[in-house]
């Protein structure tokens, strides 16, 4: 399949629901526990840019953890990677197929920093081969692969899983969380989760690219779909632009965004998946090779407050670099209370003002760079306090379904999103959409986007079971287009099948 359109989303026949297959682990024994000093036996998996981090870090800034070995199916990376490593006095064992790394007895756990597409089979494969896992956010490509994940970590449950959304190590983050949930500063009214980071075109390449022979491509696509490159900006055919592919990522939404999303539902204390989903937006300002929008407004219905969350990739004004800010923050999170509001920013700094914005407290204990020794700490425990697969799953769900909403969309004139948001009275967070709507106009037009010819793709809203954690409704053709979408559910090409760990509605279908 070649790269998608979100017309193809609405073909469910074409795209979706194939049967579900066995799926081939192929995997042997449990690792043997522990290095000879007791430290934990790490590699980590996809270097190139997060990964390198995670590398260094186990290399020899975190105490209790050795570096054993390292992963990339470009041995470029994994080449220059390894003299990194080197540098540091530490000789790591290097692959280039995972499948291999995890038949090695002498690694304990993997850190997985891998494209998103990657996280679940890889998280699944590791646990089934007797390995401790941190995943990268977010946890998955789909909602059911991310199910099975979590599945997975209850059935194969010798082992550990670490989610890599950082700010749950945010000791200023819980602070604010627990001053809210005091009532002091009454009732959640809304959560808005904020992801305005400048992301610039990637230019256009008009078809097919070759792939550089130092990467395998078979295993970098790994459960997508096989199809070409399609993008050739700055960072090459293969690496981090795939992000704005459907067939491997999900937008900025589920890029940046996940971490926003994450600590808003946190503060919304809601333990699963909202009733129902939708999201509006587009991508403006430059028509390149990617498929994700750069502007987006999905709303998600919890009952206690609506969780609204917002992407701009184009900056406050065209030609400026500097972004839009809301509440004071850009990329972060506006909680706001009946008598007071809470904002929280990128890397942590949780701050509660009342309504006349009067600072009422300032939570600094900023503990969000301690996500790794967090995770060295879970292996030596063997428990998981922070950093739970469950809640990743969640969050990363919720970018899924807004993207879902979208993939959906037809494309409105403003006129005629206006219209839609106030006619639908049905749900309290109505205002909040229409709030977010005519900022969202604002914005573009500070970007010379014209906001009269401007067609806005406009996503049904759609109900979900989060039971099941599928979508339903009377309207058929539109929950089925919706649960045939890949965002949805994808079982993964032959070789690198999900497997199912637990069935379920969709799973049988
Ligand atoms: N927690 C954070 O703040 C944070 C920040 C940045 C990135 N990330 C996450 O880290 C992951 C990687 O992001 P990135 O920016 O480094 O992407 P990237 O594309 O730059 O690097 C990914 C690397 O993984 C390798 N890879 C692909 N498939 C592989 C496979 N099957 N086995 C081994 N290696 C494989 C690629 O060759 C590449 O070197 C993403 O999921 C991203 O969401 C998290």
């Amino acid at each position: 399949m070649n790269n998608w359109t979100r017309k193809d989303f609405l073909k469910a026949s074409v795209v979706g629901g194939s049967a579900a297959l066995l799926s081939k682990t192929p995997l042997a024994a449990a690792s043997s526990g522990g290095s000879a000093n007791g430290d934990v036996r790490v590699a980590v998996v996809g270097l190139n840019g997060q990964g390198r981090g995670h590398m260094l870090d186990h290399c020899n800034k975190l105490p209790g953890s050795k570096l054993v070995a390292i992963c990339d199916v470009d041995t470029k990376v994994l080449e220059a990677r390894k003299a990194q490593c080197v540098e540091q006095g530490v000789t790591p064992k290097t692959y280039v197929d995972y499948r291999k790394l995890l038949e090695d007895k002498d690694i304990d756990a993997v850190v997985i920093a891998s494209p998103n597409h990657q996280h679940s089979l890889q998280t699944i494969w590791a646990l089934q081969a007797g390995k401790d896992v941190y995943c990268e956010k977010p946890l998955s490509h789909n909602v059911w692969e991310g199910r099975q994940a979590v599945e997975a970590s209850r059935k194969y449950n010798k082992n550990i899983v670490f989610a890599g959304t950082q700010n749950r190590s945010s000791e200023d983050v819980m602070e604010a969380i627990a001053y809210v949930r005091s009532g002091k500063i009454g009732k959640i009214k809304w959560a808005r989760g904020l992801c305005y980071k400048l992301r610039e075109s990637i230019g256009r390449t008009y078809g097919p690219q070759a792939v550089p022979a130092h990467v395998d491509y078979d295993l970098w696509t790994g459960p997508a779909w096989l199809t070409p490159p399609r993008r050739n900006g700055s960072k090459g055919p293969i690496h981090y632009d795939w992000h704005w592919f459907w067939n491997y990522g999900g937008g900025d939404i589920t890029n940046q965004g996940i971490h926003q999303m994450d600590v808003a539902r946190w503060f919304l204390g809601e333990p699963g998946l909202p009733p129902n989903v939708m999201s509006f937006g587009g991508r403006f300002g430059y028509q390149d090779d990617a498929e994700t929008p750069n502007t987006l407004i999905s709303v998600f219905g919890y009952e206690k407050a609506p969780l609204i969350f917002e992407v701009r990739g184009l900056p406050m004004r065209a030609g400026m670099r500097a972004m839009d800010s809301y509440y004071g923050t850009n990329v972060g999170v506006v909680v706001q209370c009946e008598g007071g509001f809470v904002t929280i920013g990128s890397n942590g700094g949780a701050i509660i003002y009342d309504n006349n914005k009067k600072k009422l407290q300032q939570f600094a204990k900023n503990t969000l760079g301690q996500h790794r020794a967090n995770f060295v700490k879970a292996m030596q425990s063997r428990k998981v306090t922070i950093g739970s697969v469950e809640e990743c799953h969640y969050s990363s769900a919720l970018c899924h379904l807004g993207n879902v909403s979208y993939m959906l969309g037809t494309e409105k004139t403003n006129a005629e999103l206006a219209d839609a948001i106030r006619a639908d009275a049905e749900t309290s967070d109505s205002f909040a959409r229409y709030g977010s709507f005519v900022r969202m106009l604002d914005h573009l037009k500070a970007n010379n986007v014209d906001p009269t010819s401007t067609q806005t793709v406009v996503g049904p809203l759609l109900k979900i079971d989060g039971k099941q954690e599928i979508f339903v409704g009377s309207e058929r053709e539109i929950v089925d287009a919706a649960n045939a979408n890949p965002l949805l559910k994808r079982e993964g090409r032959e070789g690198f099948k999900i497997p199912q760990i637990q069935a379920g509605a969709i799973a049988r279908s």
